[in-house]
């Protein structure tokens, strides 16, 4: 599959002008894309939960900023720095120049983020990384299986499924978090929850006096799930502890290794293959990842 935007090499040429004041073009300065960030100024926020805050960015000068499910950017704020945050929205939104994430307060710079509002402007470098496998997703079921803030990037690749739902066979999405108020994008999922097409479940580690719903970690939740190993995926997102009893427990029902997506989360600097940061064994998991099916990183042991 073509990633669209993340091969974009081709130098972008940027004149200068000459000294002196005289209009005179001088010469010409190289810039690659991936390197310099565009401007984007934040157009929508929402406050979803006391760590986690909602934007919605629109690019200058762009009229249609090209990603896929799984893809992430490198935000920048001048005197602070540089994270790369999942991309939440799907491509197949009418907006095409605008795009969402989902922040969790963790450090400096994302307590920065925080206190960015609507009209502030925020660097964009991206987009980047291996998108989820869509063209192997294409035609078969899907088990989403999103822990905490794994929802974040799950949300662009299931409602980019919802907007071509004919594409794909049945869908079961199962999700879990600490704490009932600790959900995320809540009225969102309780649509998708209605919807016939689809089988839904949530569970949370710990429940409120108000919560009616289940109680137990995340794979208490896979046993009960209709499987034909023969035509199912599942694309699991959420926190590092979480992979190894999910894959387990899938495993348990049938699926092989290669009918298991992830997505990984490491320490990034460049997002371009370059610093080495992201680096587990021979893969760079700003490039060759975040998304892994578990064939391709079972066997490594600082993967999981
Ligand atoms: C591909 C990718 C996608 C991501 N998507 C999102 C997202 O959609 N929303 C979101 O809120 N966060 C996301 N993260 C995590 C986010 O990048 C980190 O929380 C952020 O870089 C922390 O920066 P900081 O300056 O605020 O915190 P720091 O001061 O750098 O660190 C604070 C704490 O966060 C931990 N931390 C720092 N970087 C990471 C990291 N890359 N992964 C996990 N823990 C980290 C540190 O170990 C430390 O405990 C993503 C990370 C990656 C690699
Ligand atoms: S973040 Fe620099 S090589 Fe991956």
């Amino acid at each position: 599959m073509k990633i669209r935007g993340q091969n974009k090499r081709k130098l972008t040429r940027r004149q200068k002008m000459c000294k002196c004041g005289c209009g005179t073009k001088t010469r010409q300065i190289e810039v690659k894309p991936l390197y310099s960030p565009m401007e984007g100024t934040i157009v929508g926020t929402k406050r979803m939960t006391e760590n986690e805050k909602f934007f919605e960015i629109r690019l200058e000068n762009v009229e249609r900023f090209d990603y896929l499910p799984g893809q992430f950017v490198q935000f920048s704020i001048l005197g602070i720095g540089e994270a790369p945050i999942s991309i939440s929205s799907t491509p197949t939104k009418k907006d095409k120049s605008t795009f969402e994430v989902c922040v969790r307060k963790a450090g400096v710079f994302t307590k920065a983020m925080h206190h960015l509002d609507l009209g502030d402007k925020i660097g964009v470098r991206g987009p980047f990384g291996r998108p989820f496998p869509i063209d192997s997703l294409q035609g078969n079921d899907l088990i989403f299986v999103a822990g905490g803030l794994g929802i974040v990037p799950l949300r662009s690749l299931i409602n980019f499924v919802m907007d071509k739902r004919r594409d794909f066979g049945k869908v079961t999405i199962l999700l879990g978090c600490k704490a009932p108020k600790e959900r995320l994008f809540t009225k969102e999922i309780e649509e998708w929850s209605k919807r016939t097409d689809i089988t839904y479940a949530c569970t949370v580690d710990k429940a409120d006096p108000d919560w009616k719903g289940n109680v137990g970690v995340i794979t208490t939740l896979i046993p009960g799930v209709d499987i034909d190993i023969n035509r199912t995926y599942a694309v699991v997102v959420g926190p590092p502890i979480m992979y190894k009893f999910v894959i387990a427990e899938l495993i348990k029902k049938g699926l092989s290794p290669r009918q298991i997506v992830l997505s990984l989360e490491r320490h990034m600097k460049c997002g371009l293959g370059k610093c080495g940061h992201c680096q587990i064994n021979d893969k760079y998991v700003c490039q060759d990842g975040p998304t892994f099916t578990y064939d391709e990183i079972k066997g490594m042991e600082e993967a999981l």
